[in-house]
């Protein structure tokens, strides 16, 4: 889907997601103890992040431009931007699979480490959520 719009508009369009998704993130996370508000948030953000990156790389070659700067010396924000975003589809992964365990409850639950998992997997996908909001602002879009 290749949108006819500007691309200083898109940049735009694509960091006013990134802070609603940050802000939506922050309220699953108020809600971690109810899981019938918290999964379906936390679902909802992954869904928007994955939409939005895809719109961002649709119109833009974005991930080819990434793969170029993995390739090259130099441009380290734009190098950082890329790893912390792939740490956080990463994450979403493991939250998705440790927590379907958790809501399936009984012996799934009680899995070496998914509850454990779950809590370390979170406090790795909000650093490096953040840290992708923050580096957004200091690359081209
Ligand atoms: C990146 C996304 C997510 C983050 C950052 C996150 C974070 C958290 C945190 C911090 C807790 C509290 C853990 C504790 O203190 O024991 C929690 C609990 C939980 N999460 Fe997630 N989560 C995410 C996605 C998901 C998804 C996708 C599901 C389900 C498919 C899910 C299901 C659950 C369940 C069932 C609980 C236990 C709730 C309870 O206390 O009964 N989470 N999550």
């Amino acid at each position: 889907m290749v949108i006819d719009m500007e691309p200083e508009t898109l940049t735009l369009l694509s960091r006013i997601f990134n802070g609603l998704i940050l802000g939506a993130v922050a309220v699953g996370l108020w809600q971690r103890r109810r899981p019938r508000r918290h999964v379906p948030i936390m679902i909802a953000c992954f869904a928007v992040d994955l939409a939005n990156v895809l719109v961002v790389e649709l119109n833009r070659a974005a991930v080819e431009k990434a793969f170029k700067t993995v390739a090259q010396t130099g441009d380290w924000i734009l190098k950082f931007h890329i790893l912390v975003s792939v740490v956080c589809l990463a994450c979403y992964a493991v939250a998705l699979v440790t927590g379907l365990r958790l809501l399936k409850g009984g012996a799934a639950s009680r899995l070496p480490g998914t509850r454990g998992l779950h809590k370390k997997n979170a406090a790795v996908f909000l650093i490096c959520r953040v840290l992708n909001f923050i580096t957004s602002f200091k690359i081209g879009g």
